[in-house]
């Protein structure tokens, strides 16, 4: 994906590769990329003459009527093991031909590809065959000589054009009316990337045809239309946040961290000559605040926040779990720049680990999602967060995936003063009736003393169940409310002692503090046992060491 299609179809075209899959929805888009390409003698020499084939139309040169006698894949396969001159065969729609899970492949038509293939590589006439469908399935007799393609949504400039277009038809049309300057439609344009360009369109008569009336308004309906068809695919979804960085307590040198890459994604940061930042993994005890994190970073950042669901994305078909990851990348890369929040990432390992002689899938689709880390130039911030470690493989953590691996570990008396802070700041704002409680330096003294052990989650359910006190007598709330609530808490750390203890050795070579370093003095942490771990000694950091360089 680091490269775009022209460039990749031309040199595999060039290369002569025999057999290319491309998954795609958009078969008027691919198409339409596909002649631009090879159709053009200086692009592709010689240049290539294009021949589709669909089941309802037959073999066909491109653009001209097909031949109703080749609709079957059979005959349409003998029609291109015809074919004499230099020349790129589009097949659109042959997976029904190719298995699933649900039903074996048609042999017939998985050896004549094979043939064809094998004819096209060995011939002197420079010949390429190239799948299209929306659905990927590839059978084990084909893996080895196909090359799957990536094709990229629309970019901005095309929905742009394509917006455009349908403006100038509607108000000529006189079915619209609109002030929308070049802004404006750069403004709708943006808030279509990740779409096709079918759905793209879709949104846009959607916008027009609420009120007859296009404004920059209109963009919340395309947000919204969006929202949708990303949810509808399944592993990704839109996350509306409202978390500000304030609402967090603490972490303080992740936050610094991450502060100090604001704006990493604009044309400015080049002129520093900075890299596109990857993103961060952020591992730690449950209820800290890693989702927090994600959350208020990408509102922080003014970013969409797409979710990413790990678990969704192994399922379906034969192939589909590779698919779905592709879709996800490309789709994210479309919405660009935005944060890639991608929750539990462990989990899908453990999926490959279960799932029924699965653990090729889930290492193919990891290898696809770390070769994109390693080498994408888009600006997809991913936030990754891992909370069982052990299912992480090591190549998670290798140089060069993630920019830094934070770990966020409970409080600290200082952070827990801060997340009292927070969360008494929110609940007074939000409820009159719980009075004018002083949040005074003795008071978040007294709770941050109260709460040794207790994670941010925990801190945040005292005060909430402080307030119910509060509601249930009809009175204003107390300090002892919350110091009650404290007392008949038992925290995570000490019923999963073990698990915490373990995370922090690992994390103690590998990971750097979330916690701000003037945050931890003082702060004494369980001895931690001597671990002998087998990394790279480049990766290794120390959480209670240097201030990081944030
Ligand atoms: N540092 C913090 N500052 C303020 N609130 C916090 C903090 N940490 C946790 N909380 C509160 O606890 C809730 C749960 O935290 P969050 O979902 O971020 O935990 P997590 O680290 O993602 O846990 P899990 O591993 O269970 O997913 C937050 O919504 C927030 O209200
Ligand atoms: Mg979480």
């Amino acid at each position: 994906m680091a490269e775009d299609f022209p460039v990749s179809l031309r040199r595999l075209v060039r290369a002569r590769f025999p057999l290319l899959s491309i998954s795609t929805a958009e078969e008027t888009r691919v198409l339409g990329s596909i002649a631009a390409v090879v159709g053009d003698g200086r692009q592709v020499t010689p240049q290539r003459r294009v021949f589709t084939w669909s089941t309802s139309a037959g073999f066909a040169a491109l653009g001209q009527p097909g031949n109703p006698d080749s609709r079957t894949p059979l005959a349409a396969l003998a029609a291109a093991a015809a074919l004499t001159m230099p020349s790129v065969v589009v097949m659109f729609d042959l997976h029904p031909w190719l298995g699933s899970n649900a039903a074996p492949p048609d042999t017939q038509v998985v050896r004549a590809i094979k043939d064809l293939v094998r004819f096209y590589k060995d011939g002197t006439v420079p010949r390429t065959l190239i799948l299209i469908s929306p659905v990927q399935n590839v059978p084990a007799e084909l893996e080895s000589l196909v090359t799957l393609l990536d094709f990229p949504l629309p970019d901005e400039t095309f929905l742009r054009d394509l917006l455009q277009r349908m403006i100038t038809r509607n108000t000529e049309a006189g079915a619209l009316q609109t002030d929308l300057g070049d802004d404006g439609v750069e403004r709708l344009a943006q808030a279509a990337t990740g779409l096709t360009a079918y759905e793209a369109e879709n949104a846009f008569a959607r916008a027009m045809v609420a009120d007859a009336h296009l404004t920059v308004d209109d963009v919340t309906v395309v947000a919204e239309e969006k929202r949708q068809i990303i949810r509808k695919s399944g592993v990704l979804e839109v996350i509306s946040s409202s978390v500000r960085l304030d609402d967090i307590g603490g972490l303080g040198n992740l936050k610094t961290w991450l502060t100090k890459r604001n704006g990493s994604w604009l044309g400015e940061a080049k002129a520093y000559g900075l890299p596109a930042p990857k993103g961060v993994l952020m591992t730690g005890v449950p209820g800290c605040g890693k989702s927090l994190t994600a959350k208020a970073m990408s509102s922080a950042w003014g970013l969409p926040l797409i979710r990413l669901d790990i678990g969704r994305i192994f399922g379906g078909l034969v192939g589909a779990s590779e698919q779905n990851i592709r879709t996800a990348i490309r789709t994210a890369e479309a919405v660009a720049p935005c944060v890639l929040w991608i929750d539990e990432i462990e989990k899908g390992f453990a999926a490959g680990a279960s799932g029924a002689g699965d653990s090729g899938t889930s290492a193919r689709v990891f290898g696809t999602f770390l070769s994109w880390m390693q080498e994408k130039t888009a600006s997809v911030f991913v936030m990754a967060t891992a909370n069982d470690i052990d299912l992480l493989p090591p190549e998670f953590l290798r140089k060069g995936r993630f920019d830094e691996i934070f770990f966020i570990d409970l409080p600290t008396r200082s952070e827990r003063r801060d997340i009292f802070r927070v969360h008494l700041v929110a609940r007074l704002a939000a409820g009159p009736a719980l009075g004018d409680l002083q949040i005074t330096e003795p008071v978040l003294d007294a709770l941050a003393d109260a709460t040794e052990g207790f994670s941010g989650a925990e801190i945040e359910q005292a005060v909430i169940s402080a307030c119910f006190d509060a509601f249930n007598e009809r009175r204003t709330l107390v300090t002892d409310d919350m110091l009650r609530e404290i007392g008949n808490t038992v925290p995570l750390s000490v019923t999963q002692a073990e698990e915490i203890t373990a995370l922090r050795n690992w994390a103690d070579v590998r990971a750097v503090a979330a916690s701000a370093a003037q945050d931890r003095e003082g702060y004494t942490t369980p001895p931690a046992e001597v671990v002998t771990p087998a990394i790279d000694p480049d990766t290794v950091r120390h959480r209670g060491g240097r201030p990081v360089d944030a």
